[in-house]
């Protein structure tokens, strides 16, 4: 895929795909729920088809035919049965952990894995909060890493200080805190997304939130919901992040979710100088939405770290790329994590901007974007992406304000959260 840096701006309005952490929430939860739960805008990637997957393959009823519209038929808490294979997660982080705390809970043996991405993140920050609980869960290769193997366990709940602010690890211990004598508490060091509270808690469940602290005391039945997932600020932020750097753009993007736990990437930018404006504020199955106007503008450098980075975690490939276009230098740190996304993303985008000719130094944990203060403009270059769908998109953005062509490598990796963003990226550049 080769793209050409734009003089002309973005322009119009658009609906990107539902919000991929909801949609694989909503298909979990739904299955081991009592009722049909019927979702609309779910995320139809290869991330979220992984979790559709692996819930069929433990005998629950999907409708699902490929489009946006979803009906779980929930089995209720113990109503899944073996699985006939090993559940295969595909690229899904979020698929592995959460379901494997859903498995601990379980009166069968099961094996996941996924593929080579998913094969070298770390899963011990699973595994031991797991074992914690009273979980048989090993890693099979003895790596920390999938496949793993999870084996009938008696589970008690636990009161574990996570060492990560990690809503997948938060999440992976809930889902086993539904099955353990006693209650859980899950306390994070930062506040990291929280859909899986909120619609554990409009499903019926015993939860309760108090600061960075969550407890769960199981014993309730989950009811099915109707579940209208966001768009998600994730695939929007690519769009928000063009809207801003390609000059005389204007752009509005419907529907988004602006959860606070996810929407660092507005403040931020707005910090930066940013011409963002939120439209039409409401909540949409628990979840606050808007509709975002986005202008061209003139950016400025700024210092994004600490709490606020779970909230931008993901969209920080994309926040390097607009900071290298910004005046000014912009530090990033405390955002280790980056190292084992679906790749180490601190090491891909910065080889990937400085191939573009920008001013970037790699930290241990995140960057310094034009450390001398100088805004280099950018050239276009072949993008490796190492599969990974946020740096493939990330570039792509990069492009459109670069000299000459700028070439993804795998531009069809991004799939695995937005299979139409080319298509989307050329519609509103008038292609
Ligand atoms: C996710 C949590 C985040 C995020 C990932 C989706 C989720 O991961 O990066 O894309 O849906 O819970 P961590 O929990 O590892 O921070």
């Amino acid at each position: 895929m080769k793209v050409t840096g734009r003089s002309s701006g973005l322009k119009g309005r658009i609906n990107v795909p539902g919000d991929k952490s909801i949609s694989h929430r909503a298909v979990m939860l739904g299955a081991i729920a009592e009722g049909t739960t019927r979702i609309s805008g779910f995320l139809n990637g290869a991330d979220c088809i992984s979790t559709i997957g692996c819930f069929r393959r433990m005998g629950a009823d999907i409708e699902y035919d490929g489009g946006t519209d979803v009906k779980v038929h929930g089995v209720g808490l113990h109503g899944l049965k073996a699985p006939d294979g090993i559940l295969d997660c595909g690229n899904s982080g979020t698929t592995t952990r959460i379901i494997s705390g859903l498995l601990a809970g379980q009166s069968f043996t099961s094996e996941l894995t996924g593929d080579d991405s998913i094969r070298r993140r770390p899963m011990k920050r699973i595994i031991t909060p797991l074992r914690q609980m009273g979980a048989d869960i090993i890693s099979v290769k003895g790596n920390d890493c999938a496949p793993l193997r999870i084996a009938p366990g008696k589970l008690h709940g636990i009161s574990y200080d996570s060492p990560v602010a990690s809503a997948q690890v938060k999440s992976s211990i809930l889902m086993a805190a539904l099955y353990a004598a006693g209650e859980t508490t899950v306390t994070e060091p930062a506040l990291s997304r929280d859909h899986t509270e909120i619609m554990l808690s409009a499903m019926g469940a015993d939860i309760i939130r108090s600061g960075l602290s969550v407890t769960l005391r199981p014993g309730r039945t989950l009811y099915a919901q109707d579940i209208e997932v966001p768009g998600d600020i994730s695939s929007a932020a690519y769009f928000i992040g063009a809207g801003l750097i390609v000059p005389d753009s204007e752009l509005i993007i419907e529907n988004v979710g602006i959860n606070p736990a996810r929407a660092g990437i507005i403040k931020v930018f707005r910090d930066m100088g940013a011409d963002i404006s939120l439209i039409n504020e409401r909540i949409l199955t628990g979840e606050r939405v808007a509709d975002l106007a986005v202008r061209s503008s003139k950016l400025h450098g700024t210092v994004i770290s600490g709490d606020i980075i779970p909230t931008l975690i993901d969209e920080i490939p994309l926040i390097a790329v607009v900071a290298a276009l910004a005046e000014g230098t912009t530090v990033i740190k405390d955002a280790a994590e980056l190292k084992v996304k679906e790749s180490d993303r601190i090491a891909l985008v910065t080889d990937n901007l400085k191939a573009m000719g920008a001013g970037i130094e790699a930290l241990e944990d995140g960057f310094i974007i034009n450390p001398d203060g100088a805004l280099r403009p950018l050239h276009g270059a072949r993008i490796h992406d190492a599969l990974d769908h946020r740096i493939a998109m990330s570039f792509t953005v990069a492009g459109l304000t670069a000299s000459g062509e700028t070439q993804i490598e795998h531009p069809e990796c991004v799939s695995v959260s937005y299979p139409g963003f080319f298509d989307d990226i050329y519609r509103l550049m008038g292609i």
